[in-house]
């Protein structure tokens, strides 16, 4: 079939994933204390355990609760505050849920260091927020990559997959995968489940970041709901 592409179809997209991002104004003020912060905490961290061409992450070493360590309250009230406006944007009524810091921790991206694919599958949102990015240069800082599982508009599955090359890898309504570079002082947020990934760092400078993990629960009011979000952890009764 010879058909040429009309360039005015007219095609509408929907059930779009929501990426949020803001660059926060007192990222300065705040750089150097955290960045000192985070390489203390790795070099008191646990032993090394994962493979050297991995980042460092703090969740790996026993370096998990930041959001408790009075150095990185300025950054854990950006994150609570943005988590707000977030979930508002996505429609949830806030006087119905609780929000907990469920766990956070720093990262640290040396030269030709990445991280693997993942999503975070015990929290509801996730956030990162970038403390230092490598200088703008001729090499990738490391980019956050977010996948796309859910492939709506794949027609038969796996016809977009790497195995074949039926679907051009780069058409706007098939692709698989988008690329956010860090960018210093952003704080950004995503739905937890999203499968993500890191990719390498190829310059000779550090990327370093924190990684936050946030729970929604009902609140004690909102019974009904129960049986679609987790009621309250003060009602939970631990076995004896
Ligand atoms: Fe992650």
């Amino acid at each position: 079939m010879n058909i040429i592409k009309n360039t005015f179809m007219p095609i509408e997209t929907w059930f779009p994933l929501a990426i949020y991002y803001e660059d926060l104004p007192d990222a300065p003020t705040h750089q150097q204390a955290l960045l000192a912060a985070v390489l203390q905490l790795e070099r008191d961290g646990a032993e090394r355990r994962n493979y050297p061409e991995m980042a460092w992450t703090g969740d790996l070493h026993g370096v998990e609760q930041i959001h408790t360590n009075p150095a990185f309250a300025w950054v854990v009230e950006q994150v609570e505050r943005h988590t707000a406006i977030y979930l508002l944007e996505l429609g949830v009524d806030l006087s119905k849920v609780d929000l907990y810091l469920q766990r956070a921790w720093p990262i640290v991206s040396r030269t030709e260091q990445e991280i693997g694919s993942h999503s975070h599958n015990t929290a509801h949102i996730s956030a990162v927020y970038y403390i230092k990015v490598p200088a703008e240069g001729t090499y990738d800082p490391g980019r956050l990559v977010f996948f796309d599982d859910a492939r709506v508009n794949e027609v038969s599955p796996g016809l977009g997959s790497e195995n074949t090359d039926i679907i051009e890898p780069d058409n706007y309504l098939n692709q698989l995968q988008t690329a956010y570079l860090p960018v210093e002082g952003r704080l950004l947020m995503f739905p937890a489940k999203q499968r993500h990934a890191v990719t390498m760092n190829e310059t000779e400078e550090l990327r370093v970041s924190l990684s936050f993990d946030i729970v929604l629960t009902a609140t004690a009011t909102a019974a009904g709901a129960y049986e679609f979000l987790t009621p309250p952890p003060t009602q939970w009764q631990r076995f004896k």
